[in-house]
């Protein structure tokens, strides 16, 4: 039986009874159950977006800006995700996909190409908003979801995702076990770390100004101006080389940015990303954060068995 916590606790971070029970019955695939969200959960969205609304204006790309206006969120509720699908669905294919906790790479990846973005639903707690351990709705459908209403910026996470189809398909000829899994592993860290360094934190050029398109800077009240405005943090042209083999840490502030010139630089990006793969470049990248888990690896061989 809930207690009477877990039921005031709404959809909060970490307190959620039904994602605790979801998780209990290995659902990774859920349903958004609204009517759980507590009046603090409500008030956590409406604090969040509000003070996010001129940071985005000053420091946010204009795709981002445009989509934001597409989707029609309410500033005032967490949005219902049906909702926003339906906005997000008829500009790119995209939907907000509901999980119940970590997605392992390649079902992450995987999602991507069949236009899917796995969402957290719970949202932080609204004393606490800018603590965040992991991501929430905030997060993912104000930082993210706004960026895929762009059409070349869809088609970039969907190459995304053809790149970790290609990235199983060439493991899995490899018959060696040792190989296979140091390969593997390289792969997917060199994956993560272009993903992180464009996806969730990237700058892009817009005329004479950066802009932010990356989500994890878009969804951060306090990042979202350093990343542009602090002098200490480096900021340089993206080279793949260097994307792929530097390490990162996430819990705290981004010392080192990447910036690309357009979402078509980003989108050849990726292919080139997986040219590099097929041609063995990505198999022996620098050692260090991301770490790459058992569920990550598994979830990879287990495409092709
Ligand atoms: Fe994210």
């Amino acid at each position: 039986m809930p207690g009477i916590e877990s039921v005031s606790a709404g959809l909060t971070t970490s307190e959620a009874h039904f994602i605790e029970e979801a998780r209990g019955h290995g659902e990774l695939y859920i349903h958004q159950p609204y009517d759980l969200y507590s009046e603090a959960n409500h008030e956590a969205w409406r604090n969040l977006y509000g003070r996010m609304v001129p940071r985005w204006e000053r420091y946010a790309n204009p795709q981002f800006l445009r989509g934001i206006g597409s989707l029609c969120l309410d500033p005032y509720r967490v949005p219902r995700l049906d909702d926003v699908n339906r906005f997000l669905n008829a500009l790119t294919g995209f939907r907000a996909k509901p999980v119940s906790g970590y997605v392992p790479a390649f079902l992450f990846f995987d999602c991507l190409r069949n236009r899917e973005f796995p969402t957290t639903i719970t949202i932080r707690r609204a004393d606490r908003l800018d603590y965040l351990p992991e991501p929430d709705i905030f997060h993912d459908i104000a930082g993210h979801v706004p960026m895929h209403t762009d059409r070349n910026f869809a088609e970039t996470l969907v190459r995304f995702g053809e790149s970790a189809h290609t990235a199983a398909d060439l493991v899995a000829g490899i018959r060696d076990h040792d190989t296979k899994i140091h390969t593997l592993t390289s792969i997917i860290r060199a994956m993560a770390r272009f993903f992180w360094f464009t996806v969730e934190f990237g700058l892009m050029r817009s005329g004479d100004e950066l802009k932010v398109y990356g989500s994890g800077l878009l969804s951060s009240y306090g990042e979202i101006a350093h990343a542009i405005d602090a002098p200490e943090v480096q900021r340089y042209p993206i080279r793949l080389e260097w994307a792929i083999n530097q390490a990162f840490e996430i819990d705290h502030f981004q010392p080192l940015l990447f910036i690309v010139d357009s979402f078509d630089h980003l989108f050849d990006l990726v292919g080139e990303m997986e040219r590099w793969m097929k041609a063995g470049k990505l198999s022996n990248v620098a050692p260090g954060e991301p770490a790459v888990n058992e569920h990550d690896l598994e979830s990879f061989l287990a495409k092709t068995g």
